[in-house]
């Protein structure tokens, strides 16, 4: 089962928009080739679902949906074989559905009143996003000093250059993005080159101190 500590082992989590779900096989091979056998696929495209089943099938990555903004895209995630489920924000609704399933939710919030929403509901690990954004690492530092019992996964504008400051803060658990799987790489079938910048971030990040444990 996906918890909290699958993230905080491997710290990225790379964020996957796919457009044909043929990639979804080789981008698994590339994301094992790079050592980081785990993915966020998102609802930004109708290949979605089936990009999920094709890595779930796989058998070697972690595979999870991301942009879950709706409780039928947590059914049809879930069915397709998704093992965790990313949302933007907080729903109540996807919060209840994904515990009905029985799979772990990462809601998205940026602010202390949304924080205090996931808390009261039973969320202790939440996505800050966008992080960019959103006032980056010195927001996201300021927001953990009242929330001690909360772990955080950055998303969204974050780089190989910036992750590793995310990664510093203890409230971080994992950082996710976009950076180590270009669209572009994607579309013309360059999944060595998506290896190497997924090896190249597990480099960067692996000198980044892991945080003894995390609550909730
Ligand atoms: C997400 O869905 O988590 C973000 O859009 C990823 O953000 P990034 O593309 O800026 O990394």
């Amino acid at each position: 089962m996906v918890t909290p500590e699958t993230l905080g082992r491997h710290r990225l989590v790379p964020v996957v928009v796919l457009d044909e779900a043929e990639s979804a096989a080789p981008l698994a091979d590339a994301l094992v080739e790079g050592g980081l056998p785990i993915a966020e696929v998102t609802f930004r495209t109708p290949a979605a679902a089936a990009a999920i089943a094709r890595m779930a099938a796989h058998g070697g990555v972690t595979v999870g949906a991301g942009t879950v903004i709706t409780v039928e895209q947590v059914d049809a995630a879930v069915e397709a074989g998704a093992r965790f489920i990313v949302s933007p924000g907080f729903s109540p609704a996807i919060v209840r559905r994904c515990r009905e399933l029985g799979v772990f939710v990462l809601p998205g919030a940026t602010t202390a009143t949304e924080i205090m929403a996931a808390l009261e509901a039973g969320i202790s690990v939440l996505k800050f996003f966008p992080a960019g954004s959103s006032g980056g690492v010195s927001a996201l530092s300021a927001l953990s000093a009242p929330f001690g019992q909360v772990s955080f996964v950055p998303t969204g504008g974050i780089d190989a250059a910036s992750a590793p400051d995310y990664l510093a803060l203890p409230s971080v658990l994992a950082v996710g993005g976009s950076w180590m799987v270009p669209r572009a790489a994607m579309a013309a079938g360059d999944f060595g080159l998506i290896a190497d910048l997924v090896a190249a971030s597990v480099q960067t990040t692996s000198a980044t101190p892991t945080p003894p444990e995390w609550p909730g």
